[in-house]
């Protein structure tokens, strides 16, 4: 059964007091059944976070992490790391580290691979630039990205695997792609999947939207066919917003 999911990503905001007051107001939501909730934190208040959730049913993922188990990498996060602090999952190939910190395909699917040895759920993000929305190749930009960094996984790699499609024209700038975008790009996403790796594993796949998700426009995104929840920035910071937009995942 395809799961819904809300995953919060809190990005490179919030001190540490903040941090723990937003997963402590968190921690009262109403998760529908059906759901799942993630909270995309920043790495230095991951490990408090995961203490605070614990005994909730929220989950906690990474924003991003390192390829390689260990070494000298100065000021880099591995994956034994992330998992000895017990969280669930890591936010991959966002767009602002694909453009800030030349992310490509191939380091991508190394990470990938990393955080599924690892035993954590990746939450592979892609989306286009307006410019190629523009010139409609925006399906041809998301396939290159998910089959350069997806196509050499197993069937039981993919099974685990979460995408978050994102279009950066939407992300952090009050634009909402409309449902039906939405809906055309999730289910081009699932019918490339399904191409590759077959109806069990495309059925199954949580295909998440994100860019300026609000409490006003999730309920219409996630009724979607092929929108099975959101990646949401800005409006996970508060837990008010979050928690409406977790509401409209029933
Ligand atoms: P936004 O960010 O909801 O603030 O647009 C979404 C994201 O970048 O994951």
């Amino acid at each position: 059964m395809r799961r819904k999911v809300v995953a919060g990503n809190w990005k490179m905001n919030k001190r540490l007091d903040e941090a723990v007051a937003l997963a402590e107001a968190l921690l009262t939501v109403e998760v529908p059944a059906g759901t799942d909730v993630i909270l995309g934190v920043p790495h230095v208040f991951l490990d408090r976070v995961v203490k605070l959730t614990e005994a909730s049913s929220i989950m906690v993922a990474a924003q991003n992490c390192h390829a390689a188990d260990g070494g000298a990498y100065t000021g880099e996060v591995s994956v034994p790391m992330l998992t000895s602090v017990g969280i669930d999952a890591v936010i991959l190939g966002h767009s602002e580290r694909r453009a800030q910190f030349g992310e490509d395909e191939s380091l991508l699917a190394d990470k990938v691979n990393a955080v599924l040895a690892g035993g954590l759920t990746p939450i592979f993000c892609c989306g286009e630039p307006l410019s190629v929305r523009e010139a409609e190749g925006q399906n041809a930009f998301v396939e290159a990205q998910i089959s350069g960094s997806l196509f050499g996984l197993t069937d039981e790699q993919m099974a685990k695997i979460i995408v978050a499609y994102e279009p950066i024209w939407a992300i952090g700038t009050g634009v909402t792609a409309s449902p039906e975008q939405a809906q055309d790009m999730h289910h081009a996403i699932r019918t490339m999947i399904r191409a590759r790796f077959g109806d069990q594993i495309a059925d199954n796949l949580s295909i998440l939207y994100g860019g300026s998700v609000k409490p006003a426009n999730a309920g219409e995104l996630f009724s979607q066919p092929d929108v099975d929840g959101g990646l949401v920035g800005g409006a996970s910071l508060k837990a008010q917003d979050f928690s409406d937009i977790i509401a409209a995942s029933a």
